[in-house]
């Protein structure tokens, strides 16, 4: 589960000699830690429209120093590229050139951001132009280096600049929670949601259910929801028992040994929540499994229980969560989709239908849940380091971890909190969509 060749060419002799034969040296991810400052050093917010004055009006009252014009030389922890009002593609040239000489003065681990409108609306030449936007972020996070990283945010009719979410968002971006998304856009679709009164506990008072909570990315997401001030009932197999009472004593939760693809499991996962902790707002799907084979030899027992544990069980959960009384209360669930669900995988038919069926399945559930001012997303990881990763053969792991923007895996963590985020009242203006927490993975979609 460790990179040893990134540990070996970040310190000492090796370093040196990776330096001297161009060999990849992926930068060490600044990641969040509680009491971190948002960023290291000063954010500059291009543009000139009224929606970028807010911004940075909005940006003085956080703990950020922040700049209307680049300062010659000096070392910038971010740039917010405010692209909201453009009306031709010819409009995007004076602010993305503006920036472009502050690419050279980004620090390690630097952030950029855009800020720019759905392209599902205006006029031809306004959806080109804010369609332009997708492709010009796309590939300068491909362009960034030393751990940088580049990520979009496009607001829907009639939400601004300050809305919560965008603000919610913009904080996650610029954050060392979002150390491993890369190249991704966030569609803010509603002035829902709200910051939270302290940041480092977003989500003080709630309580949140994780499945697959035994190990992997599941114990990381139960820590990391405990962490932001959830108390978490943590959802395993029998078989997974001794794992997850340690996992779920670890963060003074709760452990529920139930196997989700059962017809009781919604109702059981109410029951127990309600029960113990009198309440539910978060249900994260994230028990998985994989049996992989190439279609041609595909089996019933390898496409139905990837299909029944993956897929099935969430949407019997969700049905049972939805007529609940109990789940009413600005609701949040977030699903594990994953990379394979949208660009496909070799020897992963059943796996990549049952994540493709994931990202259908929020973007149906979405309304049904805004009816009580709640939220559904996805999120889809890329190459994390995990015990399944550890188990791919060499070679075959070894060009996975590479082939992305950042030149390295994810870990758990990662994962966790991009979850975390899609979790909090902060991310309520989003709903229906798939964050990729995949170092922008350079095959595929
Ligand atoms: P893992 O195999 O390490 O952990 C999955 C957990 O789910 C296990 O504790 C297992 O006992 C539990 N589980 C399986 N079937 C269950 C059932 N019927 N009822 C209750 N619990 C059950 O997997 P990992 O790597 O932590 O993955 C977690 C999620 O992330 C999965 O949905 C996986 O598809 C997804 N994912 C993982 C990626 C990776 O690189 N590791 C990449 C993309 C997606």
């Amino acid at each position: 589960m460790t990179d040893i060749y990134s540990r070996l060419v970040n310190k000492g002799p090796g370093r040196d000699v990776a330096k001297k034969l161009g060999l990849p040296q992926p930068a060490v991810l600044r990641r969040y830690e509680p009491g971190q400052p948002l960023i290291n050093g000063p954010v500059l917010i291009e543009g000139s429209s009224a929606g970028a004055d807010e911004l940075a009006a909005e940006l003085l009252t956080w703990d950020v120093d922040v700049r209307r014009h680049a300062v010659p030389r000096e070392k910038l922890g971010g740039i917010v590229l405010v692209l909201d009002s453009l009306a031709s593609p010819v409009d995007l040239e004076k602010p993305v050139l503006t920036v472009a000489s502050s690419l050279r003065d980004l620090a390690p681990n630097g952030r950029v951001v855009t800020v720019s409108l759905t392209p599902d609306g205006g006029s031809p030449a306004a959806a080109a132009a804010r369609q332009g936007v997708d492709g010009l972020l796309r590939s300068l996070a491909k362009e960034l280096r030393a751990g940088a990283t580049g990520n979009g945010i496009l607001l829907a009719d009639g939400v601004g600049t300050t809305a919560p979410t965008a603000l919610g968002a913009l904080r996650f971006f610029l954050s060392g929670r979002s150390a491993y998304v890369d190249g991704q856009f966030v569609r803010v679709g509603s002035t829902s949601g709200k910051l939270p009164a302290d940041d480092e506990k977003p989500l003080a008072g709630k309580v949140a259910v994780v499945t697959g909570a035994a190990r992997g990315i599941g114990a990381a997401i139960a820590r990391t929801l405990h962490r932001d001030g959830a108390t978490v009932v943590a959802v395993d197999i029998p078989a997974a028992g001794d794992h997850l009472a340690a996992v779920a004593n670890d963060i003074r939760g709760t452990a529920l040994q139930l196997d989700i693809s059962r017809d009781d499991a919604g109702p059981r996962i109410i029951e127990h929540a309600v029960g113990r902790h009198g309440r539910l707002d978060i249900l994260v799907h994230n028990a998985g499994i994989t049996r992989d084979k190439l279609l041609v030899n595909m089996d019933h027992g390898r496409w139905s229980s990837v299909i029944g544990v993956n897929i099935a069980a969430q949407l019997r959960i969700n049905e049972a969560l939805l007529a609940s009384e109990h789940f009413r209360s600005a609701p949040r669930i977030v699903s594990l989709a994953s990379t394979s669900g949208i660009a496909g995988n070799r020897g992963q038919t059943n796996y990549a239908a049952s994540k493709g069926g994931v990202i259908g399945m929020v973007r149906a559930t979405a309304p049904l849940l805004a009816e009580h001012g709640g939220s559904i997303n996805a999120v889809a990881p890329g190459f994390i380091e995990t015990e399944m990763t550890a188990r791919m053969p060499f070679a075959t792991r070894e060009i996975a971890r590479r082939l992305n923007s950042l030149q390295q895996g994810g870990r758990p963590q990662d994962v966790a909190e991009a979850i975390a985020f899609l979790a909090s009242d902060s991310a309520g203006g989003i709903s229906g969509e798939v964050l990729r927490v995949c170092g922008q993975q350079l095959v595929g979609a």
